[in-house]
C-alpha cells in the first residue's frame, strides 16, 4: 500500500501523473505469463491417443521458457510412440520420451527451454494407440521474464552506458556528451555557424585536452565574395593516423566556389601555414571513431582579398605567366597543342580579365580536339578495327584493315587525330588508306604442263578472272577488279550499255542455269569502248581492228571467292618481247565443235614482227587485214585462240606453279579462220592501254 502526504497542490498533480504512468505500465491479469502445461490427464496418467498443442509469446523485451518438473512417457526408440515436442520460434529445440529424474532435467534439459526475446515457444505432446503401461505424462511451469540486453545482446551497443529495464534498455552518456539519433552513440555537441565572423580560432572537441570519440564536427565559414578565408594550423597537430598512413580519424575542409574537398589530414604534421582556400564558403569537418587519445588541432582563420590562380583553365598557358593574379589583371590564354576553346571553336586563344571575386572571366576550357569518325566508304571492304569505343579526339589512335583476304590495304593501318583535327598517319599523312584487290594469284596453283586448238581444260579456281559472254557475241572478259571486266571492242560494240551478262566462277559453260553451279552473274552498268576503235562500220569494209578494247563497269561489287578473283593489269607500256610465253584461254571453237563448253587454256609464245606483219587473209573481209602497233601476234604448233575466244584473256607469265602474280597483257582479237592451221592470233597489247584503262575506271567513280 503506498501512502503519500501530499504537502501541496503541485505534489498532488505530480502524484496524478505517477499513477497514470503506474495504470499504464500495469498489465492486464489475462496476459500475465506463467502457469503450468500438463499432459492431458497428469498425474493420473494419459490415455493412448492423447494430444496437446500449447503455445506463448513472450512480449517484446521478454522471453519465455519452460521448467520441466516431471517427466514420464512410453520409452520409444526416437521417441517414435509416445513424445514431447518443444519449438522455439517454430524450430524444434527439445523432443522427450520416457522417464526422467527432476535434477536431470534441471541440468540437462530445463536450461534450453526458452524463447528469443519477443519470440514464441509451443509444445505438442501426443501419445501413440497403445500403452503397455500406464504413465503419469508430465508437468512443466511456464514464465516470462525480462531480457537482459545490456548484458545478453551482442547487438546492443551503447557506447558509453547501458540500462536494463524490464522490456527493453536505453543508454546514456558521460558528461559532457549527448546521445546521437541512433540511441546508442554518445557524441560531443561541436558544430558551430561562425558565418560573417572574418577571424578566430577553431578546434576539436576538448583542445587542448585529447578530443572526444565519435565525434562529428562542422565549423562553417562564410564571408564576402571578394574576400577569401585563410587558415593557420597550430604547430601541435595530433589526429589519428594508421600505422599504413590511412586517417582513421580526419580533418578536411570544404570549399564552395570553387567547390572542392582539401584533405583528409592526420597524423603529426599540419597542412602547410598559411593554408589558402581560394573560397569565400568554407566547412571544416572532424570526425573521429570510437577509440584513441590524440590532442587534436587547432586553427586560426582569417581573410584576404581573392586573387586569380595561376591557372586560367587546364590545358593552357597564360602569359604573362604569375604565380598568381589580382583584380583587372588580363592574360593571353592559349590552349595547348591539340587542344581548342569549348571544342566547337577553332580559336586556341583569348584574352581573360581576373575579376575581384578571383574568377577569369570569360570562363572558357580547352577541350581536346575531336577527329570525328572517319569517313570510308560505305562498301564494307575498308573497315575500321575497335574493341567496343572509338575514340576519336587529339591523340587517340584508329585502325584499319581489309574485309578479306582478296584485298591489301594500302598505305598505313595506324592513323593519329592530329592537333589540326586530322586523321594523320605517318606524320601528315591524310589521305585514308586504301583495301585493293590482290590480283593475278589463283587460290588454286595450276601444276600441270601443256582451239582453244590445242587447248586443255581448265579445273575450277585454275584461271579465276576469266568471264563467260555468252549474248548477243560468244566470248570472254577479264575481271580486273571487283567492279570492272575487260573485254575486245568488237564483242561488245553493238550491245546496250546495261544489257550485259557476263558469268564467273566457272568452268562448264553449260551451268550458267544451273542454280547449284555457284555460277556468278554480273550485269553490266556501262560499257565503255576505246574512243579510237572504229565501230558502226560492217565486217566486210574493215581493214583493222587497232584499239580493239572496251571496259565493263558492273553494275555492282563483286564478292571474290576462290573461283572468282581479278588479274593484275600489266606495267605501263610494257613490250611483248618476242618467244615471251603467255597462257590464253577461253570457250571458244575447238578442233571437234563451234564453242567448248568447258573452259580451255593453251600455253603460246610471241612471235616476231616480221612473222606478225605477215598478215594472214581474212575470207570474211576478202583480204589481210592491217597490223598495227596496238597488236601483238602469238600462237605455237597446233595452238591458237579460235573463233569466239575473242576479249578472252591472254596473261603472262605462261600459268605455271611458282610463276604467280599473272598479268593481262593481251586480249584474243582476231586471226586467221583457225581450220587453216596457221596458229597465229593478233591480240590486243594491253600495256599501252593501262594508262586509259585507270583513268576511265577513276572518271567512273562515284
Ligand atoms: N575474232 C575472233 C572471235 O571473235 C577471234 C579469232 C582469233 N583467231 C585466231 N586464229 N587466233 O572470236
Amino acid at each position: 500500500m503506498l501512502i503519500v502526504l501530499f504537502s501541496n497542490r503541485f505534489d498532488r498533480f505530480r502524484m496524478m501523473r505517477l499513477s497514470l504512468l503506474l495504470l499504464l505500465l500495469h498489465r492486464p491479469a489475462c496476459s500475465l505469463l506463467l502457469g503450468w502445461v500438463d499432459s492431458p490427464g497428469y498425474p493420473a496418467g494419459y490415455l493412448p491417443h492423447a494430444s496437446l498443442n500449447w503455445s506463448r509469446c513472450a512480449p517484446k523485451g521478454h522471453t519465455l521458457s519452460i521448467r520441466l518438473m516431471h517427466l514420464d512417457l512410453e520409452e520409444s526408440k526416437d521417441c517414435e510412440n509416445d513424445a514431447v515436442k518443444i519449438f522455439s520460434n517454430g524450430n524444434l529445440i527439445s523432443v522427450l520420451c520416457g522417464g526422467r529424474e527432476f535434477e536431470d532435467l534441471e541440468s540437462n534439459v530445463n536450461p534450453s527451454l526458452l524463447s528469443s526475446p519477443g519470440g514464441c515457444l509451443s509444445l505438442t505432446f501426443h501419445s501413440d494407440y497403445s500403452n503397455t503401461k500406464r504413465h503419469t505424462g508430465f508437468r512443466g511451469f511456464y514464465t516470462d521474464q525480462d531480457f537482459d540486453e545490456c548484458n545478453d545482446d551482442p547487438d546492443n551497443a551503447c557506447t558509453h552506458f547501458c540500462h536494463n529495464h524490464i522490456g527493453g534498455y536505453r543508454c546514456s552518456c558521460r558528461h559532457g556528451y549527448y546521445l546521437d539519433g541512433d540511441n546508442h552513440t554518445c557524441t560531443v555537441s561541436c558544430s558551430e555557424d561562425l558565418s560573417g565572423r572574418h577571424s578566430g580560432d577553431i578546434s576539436s572537441p576538448s583542445w587542448p585536452a585529447s578530443y572526444a570519440e565519435n565525434a562529428n564536427c562542422q565549423h562553417t565559414l562564410s564571408v564576402e565574395p571578394t574576400l577569401q578565408l585563410e587558415m593557420h594550423f597550430s604547430e601541435d597537430f595530433d589526429v589519428e593516423q594508421s600505422p599504413d598512413g590511412q586517417c582513421i580519424d580526419a580533418l578536411t575542409i570544404e570549399t564552395r566556389n570553387p567547390s572542392r574537398i582539401l584533405g583528409p589530414f592526420c597524423g603529426h604534421s599540419p597542412p602547410p601555414s598559411p593554408f589558402l582556400t581560394h573560397s569565400h564558403h568554407v566547412k571544416i569537418r572532424f570526425t573521429s571513431d570510437g577509440y584513441g587519445s590524440n590532442k587534436g588541432f587547432t586553427i586560426h582563420f582569417k581573410t584576404r582579398a581573392k586573387v586569380c590562380p595561376a591557372v586560367v583553365t587546364p590545358y593552357s598557358t597564360a602569359t604573362p605567366q604569375q604565380p598568381e593574379y589580382h583584380e583587372g589583371q588580363t592574360v593571353t590564354v592559349t590552349c595547348d597543342l591539340g587542344y581548342i576553346i569549348n571544342s566547337e571553336e577553332t580559336r586556341t586563344e583569348y584574352v581573360a580579365h581576373c575579376q575581384n571575386t578571383g574568377e577569369w572571366t570569360p570562363n572558357n576550357i580547352c577541350e581536346p580536339v575531336d577527329c570525328g569518325v572517319p569517313e570510308i566508304p560505305e562498301d564494307g571492304i575498308l573497315q575500321l578495327v575497335y574493341s567496343d569505343e572509338l575514340n576519336t579526339q587529339y591523340k587517340d589512335q584508329i585502325h584499319f584493315t581489309c574485309s578479306s583476304k582478296y584485298y591489301t590495304l594500302e598505305g598505313d593501318d595506324t592513323y593519329t587525330c592530329s592537333a589540326s583535327g586530322d586523321w594523320v598517319s605517318g606524320g601528315d599523312k591524310k589521305e585514308m588508306p586504301k583495301c585493293t584487290e590482290v590480283c593475278g594469284k589463283p587460290e588454286k596453283h595450276h601444276a600441270s604442263v601443256a582451239r582453244i586448238l590445242g587447248g586443255r581444260d581448265a579445273t575450277m579456281g585454275e584461271i579465276p578472272w576469266i568471264l563467260l559472254i555468252k549474248w548477243p557475241n560468244r566470248g570472254g572478259a577479264s575481271l580486273i577488279n571487283d567492279r570492272w571486266a575487260v573485254t575486245a571492242a568488237h564483242v561488245v560494240e553493238l550491245v546496250e550499255e546495261s544489257s550485259l551478262k557476263l558469268y564467273g566462277g566457272l568452268v562448264d559453260g553449260r551451268t550458267i542455269s544451273d542454280a547449284l553451279s555457284n555460277v556468278v552473274v554480273m550485269e553490266s552498268e556501262k560499257i565503255i569502248i576505246h574512243p579510237n576503235y572504229i565501230t558502226g562500220i560492217p565486217l566486210s569494209e574493215r581493214t583493222n581492228f587497232d584499239n580493239d578494247i572496251a571496259l565493263i563497269r558492273l553494275a555492282s561489287r563483286v564478292n571474290f571467292g576462290p573461283n572468282l578473283l581479278p588479274i593484275c593489269l600489266p606495267e605501263v607500256n610494257s613490250v611483248m618481247t618476242e618467244g615471251e610465253q603467255g597462257t590464253v584461254s577461253g570457250w571458244g571453237k575447238t578442233e571437234s565443235r563451234s564453242a567448248s563448253p568447258s573452259l580451255k587454256y593453251a600455253h603460246i609464245g610471241v612471235y616476231s614482227l616480221a612473222v606478225c606483219a605477215n598478215t594472214p587473209y581474212i575470207p570474211a573481209t576478202d583480204q589481210h587485214m592491217t597490223m598495227t602497233a596496238n597488236m601483238f601476234c602469238a600462237g605455237a604448233p597446233g595452238k591458237d585462240s579460235c573463233q569466239r575466244d575473242s576479249g578472252s584473256p591472254f596473261v603472262s607469265p605462261m600459268l605455271a606453279e611458282g610463276n604467280e602474280p599473272y598479268f593481262l597483257t593481251g586480249i584474243v582479237s582476231w586471226g586467221p579462220p583457225c581450220q587453216q592451221r596457221q596458229y597465229k592470233g593478233y591480240y590486243t597489247k594491253v600495256a599501252g592501254y593501262v594508262d586509259w584503262i585507270k583513268e576511265t575506271m577513276e572518271q567512273q567513280k562515284g
